[in-house]
């Protein structure tokens, strides 16, 4: 088989290089090297590609030509190319858009131009915003955004928004509705939609992946656009206090980039056609206050200090039910976190 992965020098793109190496299979990997992600210039990126035996066409997503020009011959398309992160303000509002939503509009063009069938897509959990709680009163229920005021007053749970009552985080599955709280979770949604017109139109197989907390060896360092698994550990490694936020009472999902990456590899082979999502998360619920504490004591630094901020696009709890995955690619995530922590380092 012959396959083109976009975003392919990131971290979770090495990930997945590492799992198709060895398969037989021939990688292109088509990657800006953008300098938000890549801050050597690429030089690093370029000798990891090479050394996973893949080759590195230098070319931007949203570049039809380039991308077309990669596709002819070509049995299937894991596109990660993107801008991460929740970001910094609104200024990050029209790159989001441009490199993910534009990005993958371009992509799916060049596939069907070059008559490519099958594409697997990186989309993330943010696609749910607050996800699943359950009411004692009103039962299943979505939450409204959190409002600045009671953030500001440190009331970081969500109630409901029919009684007020406090709520219980529950597991979402694929069924619950999207709905983006940030301008990346947008363009998540966005990428999952175009997807899905591109299946219909074209007969072709798309499948999207909701991403979890990915975590793991050749994580990028911490900057506005890391996860947080990255931030805490960079400020472990450099002696510093993880700073927790809110009061690190948030509940996530944290899934090992080796797992997520055969995750990747079970959806290149997914039977079904048409255009299906999955989510792809370890199964195991953390706090991020469990997460700071566990980084400190690996790194032997000092405790995390729970400083009360917030950011108004994070949501509180976000954790989910992957068997779907289980059922029908076959995957399920093999590392617990407190393993998966234990040989952390950065790109
Ligand atoms: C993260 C990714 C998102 C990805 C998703 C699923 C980022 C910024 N977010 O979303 O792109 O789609 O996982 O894989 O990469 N926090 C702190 N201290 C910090 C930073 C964050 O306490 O220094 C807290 C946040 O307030 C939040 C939690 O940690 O409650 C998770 O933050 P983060 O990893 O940034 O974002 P997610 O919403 O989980």
């Amino acid at each position: 088989m012959k396959v083109v992965v976009t975003g392919g020098a990131g971290f979770i793109g090495t990930a997945v290089l590492r799992s198709l190496a060895g398969s037989g299979d021939e990688v292109v990997v088509v990657d800006s090297l953008r300098p938000d992600v890549h801050a050597d210039g690429g030089a690093g990126a370029r000798e990891r590609v090479a050394s996973l035996g893949a080759r590195l066409v230098e070319a931007d997503v949203r570049d039809l030509a380039a991308v077309h020009e990669q596709l002819r011959g070509v049995d299937a398309v894991v596109h990660l190319a993107a801008k991460v992160g929740l970001g910094v303000d609104l200024d990050d509002m029209d790159d989001y858009v441009s490199s993910n939503s534009l990005g993958t509009a371009t992509v799916l063009r060049a596939c069907h131009l070059a008559g490519v069938r099958r594409v697997v897509q990186a989309s993330s959990m943010v696609v749910y915003g607050e996800g699943a709680y359950r009411c004692h009163l009103d039962g299943a229920v979505a939450p409204s955004p959190r409002t600045p005021e009671r953030l500001s007053s440190g009331e970081f749970e969500p109630v409901c928004p029919h009684c007020g009552a406090d709520l219980d985080p529950a597991l979402v599955d694929e069924g619950a509705p999207m709905d983006p709280r940030n301008t990346y979770a947008a363009t998540k949604v966005a990428q999952e939609q175009l997807a899905s017109v591109w299946a219909r139109e074209t007969g072709g197989t798309c499948t999207s992946l909701r991403l979890h907390n990915v975590y793991g060896p050749g994580m990028p360092r911490a900057t506005p656009y890391a996860g947080v698994a990255a931030i805490f550990w960079s400020a472990a490694a450099e002696g510093q206090s993880p700073q927790v936020f809110e009061d690190g009472g948030q509940r996530r999902d944290f899934v090992h980039v080796d797992d997520v990456a055969m995750a990747f590899v079970a959806a290149l082979s997914r039977d079904g056609g048409g255009h299906a999502a999955y989510n792809v998360g370890s199964g195991a619920v953390h706090t991020i206050g469990d997460l700071a504490t566990e980084l400190a004591s690996l790194a032997g630094g000092p405790d995390p200090t729970v400083t009360g901020r917030y950011r108004l696009g994070d949501v509180r709890h976000i954790t989910a039910s992957s068997d779907r995955a289980a059922r029908e690619l076959g995957w399920r995530a093999t590392r617990s976190l407190r393993t998966g922590l234990r040989n952390l380092s950065f790109s």
